[in-house]
């Protein structure tokens, strides 16, 4: 079974219940072409993994030396460019800095961040009565969010983002090695920058952390956040609303009062997490779990969303959040909480200012990103009633 397929990114479920039916919690897949890997989509069994770092440790470096250099994976499989190199084996004294500070963000100010950012951006497009509301909405929010959240100036986040744009798009090592050369000068001026004058940020209070960690690895850490941090949030935006304007139930039962934005981020993160296939693991020895051998070094894979959807734990999910979306584990997601504020203020805005939002194609012709990780399409081209700008107080 291929993750990098066309045919899987268009439905992925139906794959999912394929594998279900033909193998059980652990599927043989492969994630790019030639490079195979086990694809767990068992709940128990991933949880099982995920709570085990000593024997399902995340690591890559073992494997990577197997693959080609330019294998389409790497960068979000590879250890480093940045991060992981300079953060060395040290993961606990690390998250402990990350998740301290992150925990530092005020969520209501956070809000109110997300707010001032979405007026100007809908006022961009509410007259016009269309938009492709994935290119011209939820990324730009999400960067912007993130920049001002960790403390980059605009100049200085539109240049961090051009340069993890182009490491996504690089196609050699020369690109990549450029690409990761520019991504990480953008962050290191920053720090340098906060190092001198610090402020209300979250790479501010990384410097200021007890850990005293120097500039390559607040650079790493900083870096982490701001690859890991964007990509699921915008997919989780796009997402929650395509399911509020595609599902008739969901919508009417939105429009009645019986369901909230909330319920359908949540259902989405149930049935179509942003990262769908993520938590790569590498075992140390030979693994046999549920039955089925996983080899040395070889990429166990958990699909967090056909874990969620495993009929092995299956029930009523109203108010039930168990699922994976964010991980588990020792490496669990630690800014839950942030995303889930930008991620429902964005949609809480949008709606307010248009309520009418239509898709401007049949939703069965919406276009997926093809590779194994992402639940992302690629535009969200959608219609609605043109309306006044918005005022911010
Ligand atoms: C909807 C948005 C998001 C989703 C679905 C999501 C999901 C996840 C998942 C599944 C992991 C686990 C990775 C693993 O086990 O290997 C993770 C880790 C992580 N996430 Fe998120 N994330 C989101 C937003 C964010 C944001 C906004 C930030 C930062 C501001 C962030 C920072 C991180 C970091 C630093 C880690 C690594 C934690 C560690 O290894 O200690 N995430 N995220």
């Amino acid at each position: 079974m291929s993750l990098h397929s066309p045919e899987f990114a268009a439905d992925p479920h139906a794959a999912y219940d394929d594998m279900r039916r033909r193998h059980g919690p652990l599927v043989p897949v492969e994630i790019a072409v030639d490079v195979p890997a086990t694809l767990v989509i068992g709940y128990r069994e991933a949880l099982n993994i995920l709570s085990d770092p000593a024997h399902f440790p995340a690591d890559p470096r073992a494997w990577q030396a197997t693959v080609p250099e330019h294998c389409p994976v790497l960068p979000m499989m590879e250890w480093g460019p940045t991060e992981s190199k300079a953060m060395g084996e040290d993961h606990s004294r690390h998250r402990a800095a990350y998740t301290a500070s992150l925990d530092k963000v005020d969520l209501y100010a956070l809000r109110h961040a997300v707010e001032a950012i979405a007026v100007p951006l809908i006022n961009s497009f509410c007259e016009t009565g269309s938009v492709d509301l994935l290119g011209e909405y939820a990324v730009p929010l999400t960067v912007r969010v993130l920049n001002d959240l960790l403390g980059f100036s605009p100049e200085a986040g539109q240049e961090a983002f051009a340069a993890l744009v182009a490491l996504r798009d690089a196609s050699d090592a020369a690109s990549t090695e450029h690409s990761e050369q520019r991504f990480t000068a953008a962050i290191s001026d920053v720090v340098a920058a906060k190092r001198v004058a610090p402020g209300a940020d979250v790479i501010s209070w990384l410097i200021g952390h007890s850990a005293r960690f120097d500039d390559a690895e607040i650079v790493a850490q900083t870096a982490m956040l701001y690859s890991t941090g964007t990509e699921p949030t915008w997919n989780l935006i796009v997402n929650a609303l395509l399911l509020m304007v595609t599902n008739d139930q969901f919508h009417d039962e939105l429009l009645g009062g019986a369901l909230s934005i909330r319920d359908a981020i949540d259902e989405v993160l149930f049935t179509d997490p942003p990262l769908a296939n993520f938590c790569s693991r590498f075992p140390r020895q030979p693994q046999i779990i549920g039955g089925s051998w996983l080899p040395v070094h070889q990429p166990v894979v958990i699909s967090l969303a056909a874990c969620n959807n495993d009929p092995a734990v299956g029930g009523d999910r109203t108010g039930n959040r168990s699922h994976l979306a964010w991980g588990a584990g020792p490496r669990s997601c630690p800014a839950q909480s942030i995303a889930m504020v930008i991620v429902q203020e964005a949609l809480d805005q949008l709606l307010d200012a248009l309520p009418d939002i239509e898709l401007a194609v049949p939703a069965d012709q919406l276009e997926w990103r093809p590779g194994a990780f992402h639940r992302a399409p690629t535009a969200v081209p959608v219609n609605f009633p043109p309306a006044p700008p918005l005022t911010f107080v």
